[in-house]
């Protein structure tokens, strides 16, 4: 598994990359999955999300956070007083995983190997850089885990403002980048569970949320 890198062309040009991200075999997710789907959003976005990996709904779709995580993350955003239209949204890994049950044609969410956060890294690192955001969501722990490594926990790190690990892109930019971060549970987590606690969870998204928007050196 070689990774992304030698997929990446030297841009950071979100259109000419997600082109590019549609060839991709960087790791074996691209063999039993219908598309790439890359990131999506403005590229002056103050603020960009990341999530895990693209869903079902999303696979189909080619675009990120258009299922139910998605919906539960617009409520959440609306909540907190931002606007989705002004933000960039991606995933961790660009290919969803998934197993079939057995006679069944519902595909069910696998979660990436560290191996394929790794090999996916690489456009990540590049959105980051075409993008420049002030600040990034981290939703869940794969997002969090491929940028700050396997021992990162979200539950320990929350409410923190974090700073990147230094990171290479095809693209030498002239400004290191250093937006704030914040990491925050993953949408799709509110879905489950008892309903006092999805309420709980989702008022602690949002307050996460808003405190990344009071991060952003302009409104998100
Ligand atoms: N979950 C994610 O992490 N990303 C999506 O795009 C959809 C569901
Ligand atoms: Fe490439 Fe990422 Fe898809 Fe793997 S998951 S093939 S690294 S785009």
């Amino acid at each position: 598994m070689a990774g992304a890198q030698e997929y990446v062309p030297p841009t950071l040009k979100l259109d000419a990359l997600a082109s590019a991200a549609d060839e991709c075999r960087g790791c074996d997710l691209y063999r039993d999955a219908t598309q790439t789907v890359f990131g999506a959003g403005r590229r002056d976005a103050r603020m960009m999300l990341i999530g895990e990996q693209p869903g079902d709904r999303e696979d189909r779709a080619g675009l990120p956070f258009v299922g139910p995580a998605g919906r539960v993350l617009d409520k959440a955003l609306e909540a907190a007083g931002i606007d989705r239209e002004g933000l960039y949204l991606t995933n961790a890994v660009k290919h969803f995983k998934f197993s079939r049950a057995e006679g069944s044609k519902r595909r069910i969410h696998k979660t990436p190997s560290r191996t394929e956060m790794v090999a996916c890294r690489p456009w990540l690192f590049t959105e980051l850089a075409a993008v420049e955001p002030d600040v990034v969501v981290l939703l869940g722990a794969v997002a969090a885990k491929s940028l700050f490594g396997s021992d990162f926990r979200v539950t320990r790190h929350r409410g923190e403002v974090l700073h990147l690990p230094a990171f290479n892109t095809a693209v030498a930019t002239l400004d290191p980048l250093d937006p704030a971060v914040v990491a925050t549970v993953h949408p799709s987590s509110l879905l489950r569970g008892p309903k006092e606690d999805r309420d709980s969870a989702f008022a602690g998204l949002v307050a996460d949320l808003r405190r990344a928007g009071s991060l952003c050196k302009a409104p998100a």
